[in-house]
């Protein structure tokens, strides 16, 4: 807690931002109305990593009081891969039990999942009609998931998957949109679409920017600097899981791979270190020229071994609310109606008015 003395160590994680600050009318409709309203969301096709915990959701939390905000667990892009129906309810009631468990305010933020507001693919069906397929077809990664692949085996749905995401952002006059360094080219492409539909129909959609983070927004995997840290991964020494427990944590850490020479420095010809040195910073809060300093004369296994206990440290107080949500699903699932209800009440009038424009809103009475 602040105001508490210091703790001396060179990483120790970082005081928990977020507050309400005292802030007493921070709910009050004028207050609510002057904030940007935020909107984004993780796929529950596996378990989360660091990866996602530092390059969207730490920054969500951390922005949360200060915005109108909406997070949305989107399984709807879940299904554009093949993916077990038994691990896809799982996985979406833990990406859930995540957001509540890393600090997401249920009684501030909207916190719902995509397949319960239908209002998500009735949108995505009228944007189709002014994407282009050259558009989709370019999104990197689009091209990085069908690499290698017959296109006789990749769905219709992975192509149109930053459609789905536009209609997401679109849908709830979305000003900002905070995501990881990869997801920057869909929301562009979201804004060229409204940009676009506005143009041809009107004034229809707010034209939302995406926020990336100064560090962290591209964690790199710990068995290969030049890669993003991901869970797609086949080796799990790369990637660090948000339940992985303390040890393995450790472990994975101790053997990432580092560079040549031994100097701790964030430099062009050093990515490993750099790697470690990014996700040091996001956790404890120090910038990297402070590690850096404080790293002079130490050799990498130290970074190391303080790194492992940073994260097994930031992770532990997560891992135990993820596993109190995922035991009380009666809980969870209150909320996540709740979320749904708040949700459908913004969403239904976008798309309303959206098929009016198209001229899908048929009736002159103009229902
Ligand atoms: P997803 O589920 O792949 O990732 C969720 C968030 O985590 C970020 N991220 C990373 N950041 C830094 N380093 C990494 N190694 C790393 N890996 C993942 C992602 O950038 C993302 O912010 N299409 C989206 C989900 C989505 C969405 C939306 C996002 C659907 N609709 C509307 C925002 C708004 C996706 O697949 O993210």
């Amino acid at each position: 807690m602040r105001g508490e003395s210091p703790d001396r160590r060179v990483l120790a994680p970082a005081a928990p931002r977020g507050d309400k600050g005292g802030v007493t009318d921070a709910t009050s409709p004028e207050a609510l109305k002057k904030r940007p309203r935020v909107f984004s969301g993780v796929q529950p096709t596996g378990t989360l990593t660091l990866g996602n915990y530092v390059g969207a959701l730490r920054n969500w939390v951390q922005g949360q009081h200060d915005v109108d905000p909406i997070f949305c667990v989107v399984n709807d892009h879940a299904i554009t891969v093949r993916i077990d129906p038994e691990e896809l309810r799982r996985n979406t009631r833990e990406v859930a039990s995540v957001y509540l468990a890393v600090g997401l305010d249920p009684e501030h933020c909207i916190l719902f999942v995509q397949s319960d507001v239908p209002e998500h693919t009735g949108l995505a069906w009228v944007l189709n009609s002014v994407t282009y397929y050259g558009e989709l077809h370019r999104m990197t990664q689009f091209k990085d998931k069908t690499a290698k692949k017959q296109l006789e085996g990749v769905s219709a749905g992975l192509l149109n998957y930053p459609i789905l995401m536009a209609a997401d952002i679109l849908l709830y006059d979305t000003d900002e949109v905070p995501v990881g360094e990869d997801q920057k080219q869909h929301v562009e492409l979201c804004r060229d679409v409204a940009i676009r539909f506005n143009g041809l129909f009107g004034e229809t959609f707010v034209v939302p920017k995406p926020v990336i983070p100064k560090i962290g927004a591209r964690i790199m995997s710990l068995d290969d600097p030049t890669k993003k840290m991901a869970k797609s991964n086949p080796n799990p020494g790369s990637y660090i899981l948000l339940t992985d427990p303390p040890d393995v944590i450790r472990k994975k850490l101790a053997r990432a791979v580092t560079d040549s020479g031994t100097e701790i420095k964030a430099a062009a010809d050093k990515p490993a270190i750099a790697n470690l040195l990014t996700i040091a910073s996001a956790l404890s809060g120090k910038a990297i020229a402070t590690l850096e300093d404080e790293y002079a004369g130490k050799m990498y296994g130290h970074l190391k071994k303080d790194l492992g206990e940073l994260v097994a440290e930031t992770l532990r107080p997560i891992q135990e609310k993820i596993a109190t949500y995922m035991a009380d699903p009666a809980q969870l699932e209150a909320i996540l109606d709740r979320g749904a209800e708040r949700a459908r009440h913004i969403a239904g009038p976008t798309l309303a008015r959206a098929k009016q424009r198209i001229g899908l809103g048929w009736r002159q009475s103009g229902r």
